[in-house]
């Protein structure tokens, strides 16, 4: 696992922008995406990129389920503002959320990911260590799934809707190990909140309490923060 502090905001998210750029160059044609706060300035640097991903394909990690695609605060409407309005891909793809028979869904969206290598996954990572929608818990063994969302995920979103009624109680999510299948893995923790989880993966015990803490089993992870904390 490869460290990197970046105290200042704006270059850590050129750096970012950076990491994506050399895999382009080098060949990679499928990235994976994730969404929340961390990701918009990620965004809003590579809509004002000259970089092209129309022979791309996307996968972004989870989807809300209960809410409406073209809800504003879906992964799929988010995506769209995000990133996608601006930097088409070729194939965009993210579970879907209103599948009448969400199990199924999950297990379709595993299926498509077995059928194509990921060759760089983003990843966030949230206040209790989730990663994708993975949390506390979660068997590292776990392919995409359905979840109920923990109290404190819904909280920590709730900032995104009128009001934390309004935040989804389920998701569908990539598990632990599609994640880990990816190429490529770039994680980017931003702020204080995030410093029990980044403090975690740093003492580098791995245990399924703490999900981040599955990536100290890949080969091939950038971790990218603004946090002041010792590289051990
Ligand atoms: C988003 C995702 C989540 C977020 C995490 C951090 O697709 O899978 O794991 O990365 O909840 O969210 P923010 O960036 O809003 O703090």
């Amino acid at each position: 696992m490869k460290l990197e502090i970046i105290q200042n905001q704006e270059q850590l998210y050129k750096r970012a922008v950076d990491i994506i750029s050399n895999h382009l160059k080098n060949g990679a044609d499928t990235f994976g995406l994730a969404t929340g706060g961390t990701m918009l300035p990620l965004y809003e640097n590579l809509r004002n990129s000259t970089l092209d991903f129309s022979h791309c394909q996307s996968v972004n990690l989870d989807e809300y389920v209960g809410i409406p695609k073209d809800h504003p605060e879906s992964y799929h409407s988010y995506m769209k503002r995000q990133l996608f309005d601006a930097k088409p891909f070729k194939a965009a793809n993210i579970p879907n959320g209103e599948a009448q028979d969400i199990q199924k869904e999950a297990n379709a969206y595993e299926e498509l990911l077995k059928s194509l290598t990921v060759d760089l996954q983003i990843v966030g990572v949230g206040e209790n260590g989730h990663i994708g929608f993975n949390e506390p818990g979660t068997p590292f063994g776990s392919e995409s799934h359905v979840v109920e969302l923990a109290e404190s995920t819904r909280e920590a979103n709730a900032r995104f809707f009128n009001s934390i009624e309004e935040v989804p109680k389920k998701a569908i999510t990539m598990g632990i190990s599609t994640i880990l299948r990816a190429k490529s893995i770039l994680l980017i923790a931003i702020g204080e909140k995030k410093r029990f989880a980044l403090e975690a993966l740093l003492n580098g015990e791995i245990t399924e309490e703490i999900p981040v803490t599955s990536l100290l089993q890949h080969q091939n992870v950038i971790v990218l923060t603004d946090l002041n904390i010792d590289d051990r």
